[in-house]
């Protein structure tokens, strides 16, 4: 059964009562779940983390069914009257929280590079009390796993009182709130996420949020034909290209035996790869409770450059693209100040291990679905860092999966 806005539920052995916000004794339609047992158990994992990062694969190509398996991208995904709304947005805001928030943030960079869309991205506690202005033309995108969490369904009311009419949500949950509070939705089919910490749920996010990109830009003109089809195929090999970077599970088990005794850790990334640093640091702070945070690598210099030395580990996302040689500038100030370096590159890149740097291969470089890959790595070392530390992979102290309290 789900509950109502304002619902209290009392649960007994064998009966169960439901009251609504007034206090009024009420019956709560009952919906069968078609969950299997399997996706709940672990199976051959040590903890619903390892397996949800192992899911990934299945996860992104569920999700992406509808389109992977059709020739072209068409707005209904998105809802029967999106083609409509879609042709009257020139603007797009993406409330969201935690790592949800981080997989707006890298859409923003797709949104604005390949829609052609102006995007910002706000954290929704933060929205929900601040004087914005509003313009009727943006899309509010909410982006939420649990569909639950008070602060972005605070934010998007917010929106909607302000006179934004056009609302989107992507979510992993189809009777959420936030789904039922806004017009058009995508769900991700992540699957049931039991680890607190998101994984395939962040993945999936950023899949549909690619999806959405693409749909916008050709809507907008700015698609042809032939880029068409190219996104078509990256997103239809994804799976098999998350599974390859999967196989580098045992080179990053060993990795993190390094980090057992630290405890600071400074990821760096810039563009597009900038929030999958954030990401890689969120993880780590959650799970492993050592002090993580992360830079766009440009900053460096602008303070975070005082704090290197033998006892920071830095990890630095390094795909093969057009801001590769700035990064690579960035890291030598890392290394001249005796920074232990971690870099997790793309094959093409030439970097190379020696003294005081780790190389982390990654199979291949994937375009604009490279954040996509190069999340997966720090996932796994974010885990294996927390099980050298002993901690509760699952169920981290002081968080909770869903928070739906303000
Ligand atoms: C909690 C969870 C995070 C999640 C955040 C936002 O803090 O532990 O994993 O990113 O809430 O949740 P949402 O359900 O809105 O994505």
């Amino acid at each position: 059964m789900y509950l109502e806005e304002g619902d209290v539920a009392e649960i007994g052995l064998s009966s169960h009562r439901i009251f609504d916000a007034s206090g009024q004794a009420v019956e709560r339609p009952v919906h069968v779940s078609t969950l299997s047992n399997e996706s709940m158990e672990l199976g051959e994992y040590r903890h619903y983390m390892q397996k949800e990062i192992f899911e990934q694969p299945q996860a992104l190509a569920d999700t992406l069914e509808a389109v992977c398996y059709s020739q072209s991208l068409v707005p209904g995904i998105f809802g029967a009257e999106a083609a409509a709304a879609f042709s009257q947005v020139d603007s797009i805001l993406i409330l969201a929280c935690g790592t949800s928030h981080h997989a707006g943030l890298v859409a923003r960079y797709w949104l604005e590079e390949i829609a052609g869309l102006p995007c910002s991205v706000e954290i929704a506690s933060e929205y929900r009390y601040r004087v914005s202005v509003a313009n009727p033309k943006t899309l509010v995108v909410t982006v939420s796993q649990s569909g639950e969490t008070a602060d972005t369904l605070a934010a998007l009311n917010h929106a909607r009182a302000q006179g934004h009419t056009h609302t989107l949500s992507i979510c992993n949950v189809p009777e959420s709130a936030l789904v039922r509070l806004s017009k058009l939705r995508m769900l991700t089919r992540a699957g049931p996420e039991i680890g607190v910490a998101s994984t395939k749920a962040f993945t999936t996010q950023l899949a549909a949020l690619f999806l959405l990109t693409l749909v916008l830009a050709k809507q907008r003109g700015r698609l042809n034909e032939e880029e068409e089809q190219r996104h078509l195929h990256d997103l239809r090999h994804l799976p098999s290209a998350v599974q390859a970077v999967l196989k580098l599970e045992p080179d990053i088990a060993r990795l993190a035996e390094n980090f057992a005794d630290k405890h600071h850790a400074l990821f760096l990334g810039r563009g597009l790869h900038y929030p999958i640093a954030l990401e890689g640091a969120l993880k780590l702070k959650e799970i492993s409770y050592i002090h993580a945070e992360a830079y766009p690598a440009g900053e460096l210099k602008h303070g975070p450059l005082a704090l290197v030395d033998q006892d920071m580990p830095v990890i630095a996302v390094a795909p093969n693209d057009a801001l590769l040689e700035k990064l690579k500038s960035n890291l030598q100030e890392v290394r001249a100040r005796g920074g232990e370096l971690y870099v997790f590159a793309d094959a093409g890149t030439r970097f190379h291990s020696g003294e005081g740097v780790h190389l982390m291969q990654m199979p291949e470089h994937a375009g604009y679905l490279s954040p996509i890959l190069h999340t997966i790595p720090l996932q796994l070392l974010a885990y294996y860092v927390a099980l050298q530390k002993g901690t509760d992979v699952d169920k981290p102290r002081n968080l909770a999966k869903s928070v739906t309290v303000e």
